[in-house]
């Protein structure tokens, strides 16, 4: 299938032991024939789930001559239940699924899948409505307890349900069944028959995560916070998320499955689940997919509570748990937020799962995070993101439950937000050489204006995010700005007074146009370059700085500008934002900054001459201007490597009102001196080169 490869194929039995006392199931314990020769023609037989599918009975049933006609399987999610003659699929039976795993994807060609698109939530009511009724479960548990309790081991999840509605019940009784705990324990008297196994419990190791695979996890796991409870699909790129993981404190899990990663961050002593609000010290799953390690964790552990699938994946349950995450991987999602999950390029593979569930009670949590993730191509490089979902690509999360979307390029929020800001924000993630195409896609679909542009077809550059304290405690992240950040730029620029409108844009500009806002904010990263101040979190992000600078590429002089929400002035965030483009700049050879402003803008004048260098300025009737190289390596402020600032006449145009100066025109004196004050008196020559010393940020 694609990149990720969701749900390849890692199955493998290896061997192992789990001890247990010897089972006691005394005269129920027959042969696997035995047991199954009594399966009238035309049964509906359930299938335990995942590594505790019942392989011997299964296997048995399969190689019986004559066997039981037409039989109908039922499963959530199995493991090795197909025999397979050469790499393919064969079985004398149908198999109803409501998850299409790798090991039964195969069958669709002969017909004999049915795929049933369901929550798992709600598969307990179907079975006790007798809407779909089950004649015999077949599956595979530990051994009994001194009081005659088996225990349902990996795999709870439906089996609970199922047994309350199950005519007849055979199991394999497994001594390398770990004994979990939670409501697994089931009582001997419900059970028609045992089969006694002893083999090692089916493994299933994750593939191994690629390049890509692993950015995207390293994304999600970068907006999970401490104290996060979380939940992790099936797929590697949940599981990968979690080996990022390792620096948070006292993370919780809630989650469908568990896998080995989980085992990792126990030991490393970041799944504490101390501060869960449900279930708190306690892991709470539905089963488990693993190695032999995993089992050992499991078994006997009474930190860990294996609950019924309707019981964990239950909304209301899960937004019980404060900042609760949850990470659903998917195959496809479309501009609008369509998410595909259970259907691809006209193949069922996968499910709908629980991710319903998930979605809606991460939603629903306190500070909780619903998660869509994937790779932004398949392995042939087509988009994953696409404008329109294809005929046989179908929707299993309505875009109306997706908040977060990650894939190797970022991550978008696209809850509450319009049509319009979702296209921009999903390209923005898409891959760079798909995102024009999905541009002129948006347009013609009349998501996005007409005029809309992309400066950039090249990644978000993630790893220019700097986190800075200010003087007032309060800590900001200065990012690159992105296509999708007008809206809040525009909000930025009205929180600004009049007064200040007129500093920055040079003109008594009640509104800035879209074309406008497109400058400050869609940018090149090159010789367009523009960073944003944000605070709360991400989906709720303000911005309260912006800064920008527009490189003359005849004078290798960046113009700069700077705007910050007037309750953040005074605070150092200008100086911060500053310190950003300067460090940004030097590491593109930039020779320095120029900087247009009033000779009454004080405080811009203090920041001009704030950075390492001193200033030259120069001023006309109406504005100086400033230019600033950045210092060598080690000069300090004042030091003889000085930025020179040239002072200007105001003046409007396509970048704000921000305009790069002609080449020759620093360092030229014009007005009074008292108007400009001793900031003529800085002038110095500008050096041939930036040094190559770090911006000093408050604090990063
Ligand atoms: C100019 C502007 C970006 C400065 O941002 P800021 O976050 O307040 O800057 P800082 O807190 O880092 O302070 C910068 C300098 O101004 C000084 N300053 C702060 N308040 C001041 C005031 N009321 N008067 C004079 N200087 C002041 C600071 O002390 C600091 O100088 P120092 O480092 O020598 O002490 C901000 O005031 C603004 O957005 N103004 C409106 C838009 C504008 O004029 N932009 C500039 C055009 S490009």
């Amino acid at each position: 299938m694609g990149t990720l490869g969701l749900f390849d194929k890692g199955w493998a039995t290896m061997s192992g032991s789990v001890s247990q006392g010897a089972a006691d199931v005394g005269s129920k314990l027959v042969s696997a024939e035995q047991s199954l020769t009594a399966i009238p023609p035309g049964s509906r037989i359930y299938l335990g789930t995942g590594c505790a599918a019942p392989s011997h009975l299964l296997a048995t049933l399969e190689a019986m001559r004559p066997g039981p006609p037409d039989l109908e399987f039922v499963s959530f999610v199995t493991t090795l239940a197909v025999p397979e003659e050469a790499g393919v699929p064969r079985t004398r039976y149908r198999h109803r699924t409501f998850f299409v795993g790798s090991d039964l994807r195969g069958l669709a060609a002969s017909g004999q899948l049915d795929y049933v698109p369901i929550s798992l939530e709600d598969v307990p009511e179907l079975l006790a409505s007798g809407k779909l009724p089950i004649d015999v479960a077949l599956l595979q548990v530990s051994p009994p307890d001194r009081r005659g309790f088996v225990s349902l081991g990996v795999s709870v999840d439906l089996a609970p349900a199922v047994l309350r509605v199950a005519r007849r019940v055979i199991a394999e009784v497994n001594p390398a069944m770990p004994r979990t705990h939670g409501e697994s324990f089931v009582h001997l008297d419900r059970f028609d028959a045992f089969v006694s196994v002893d083999t090692p419990v089916t493994e299933y190791r994750h593939p191994q995560a690629n390049e890509s695979a692993e950015r995207v996890a390293r994304y999600i796991a970068s907006i999970i916070d401490d104290g996060s409870t979380l939940q992790i699909g099936l797929g590697r790129v949940p599981n990968e998320a979690l080996r990022h993981l390792k620096d948070r404190r006292d993370l919780g899990i809630h989650s469908d499955v568990i896998t080995d990663a989980v085992v990792d961050l126990v030991e490393a002593g970041v799944v504490t689940n101390r501060r869960k609000t449900r279930y708190c010290d306690r892991i709470v799953a539905s089963y488990c997919l693993g190695t032999r390690r995993l089992y050992d964790f499991v078994d006997d552990n009474p930190r860990l509570a294996f609950l019924p699938i309707d019981q964990v994946c239950d909304p209301q349950e899960v937004a019980g748990n404060a900042r609760m995450v949850s990470i659903t991987q998917a195959f496809a999602v479309d501009l609008t937020g369509q998410v595909c999950v259970d259907q691809f390029g006209g193949e069922f593979y996968g499910g709908i799962s629980t991710q319903a569930g998930f979605i809606r009670g991460a939603a629903r949590s306190h500070g909780g995070k619903p998660i869509i993730c994937l790779a932004s191509t398949t392995d042939d490089g087509t988009s994953r993101i696409k404008p329109l979902l294809e005929t046989g690509d179908g929707v299993g999360i309505a875009r109306s439950d997706v908040h977060y979307v990650v894939t190797e390029y970022g991550i978008a929020y696209l809850f509450g937000k319009s049509i319009r800001e979702r296209a921009l924000a999903l390209i923005d993630v898409a891959h760079p050489n798909c995102r024009e195409e999905l541009l002129a896609a948006a347009k013609r679909l009349g998501y996005v204006r007409p005029e809309q542009y992309l400066a950039s077809q090249a990644a978000y550059p993630v790893h220019e995010e700097r986190t800075v304290r200010l003087k007032n405690g309060a800590t900001v992240l200065i990012r690159p700005a992105r296509a999708s950040d007008a809206g809040a730029l525009q909000a930025q620029f009205h929180r600004l007074t009049p007064d200040e409108v007129y500093t920055r844009f040079f003109r008594r500009a009640r509104s800035l146009s879209y074309a406008e806002l497109q400058t400050l904010c869609n940018v090149n990263h090159e010789t367009e370059v523009a960073f944003l101040a944000v605070t709360a979190p991400r989906e709720s992000e303000v911005v309260v700085g912006s800064a920008c600078y527009f490189l003359n590429s005849t004078t290798n002089l960046a113009e700069i500008a700077f705007m910050v929400a007037p309750e953040w002035q005074g605070q150092g965030l200008g100086t911060a934002l500053q310190a950003r483009l300067q460090e940004y700049a030097i590491g593109r050879g930039v020779r320095g900054f120029v900087a247009e402003m009033l000779p009454r803008n004080a405080r811009m004048l203090r920041l001009a001459t704030h950075a390492p260098g001193t200033v030259s300025t120069s001023r006309d009737e109406e504005s100086v201007h400033g230019d600033r190289p950045v210092p060598e390596p080690g000069a300090g402020r004042g030091g003889e490597h000085a930025s020179h600032t040239t002072l200007k006449r105001p003046r409007t145009g396509p970048k704000t009102g921000i305009k790069a100066l002609p080449p020759g025109a620093t360092n030229v004196a014009v007005g009074s001196e008292a108007e400009v004050g001793p900031l003529e008196r800085h002038v110095r020559s500008t050096p041939e080169r930036w040094g190559n010393r770090p911006a000093q940020l408050v604090d990063s």
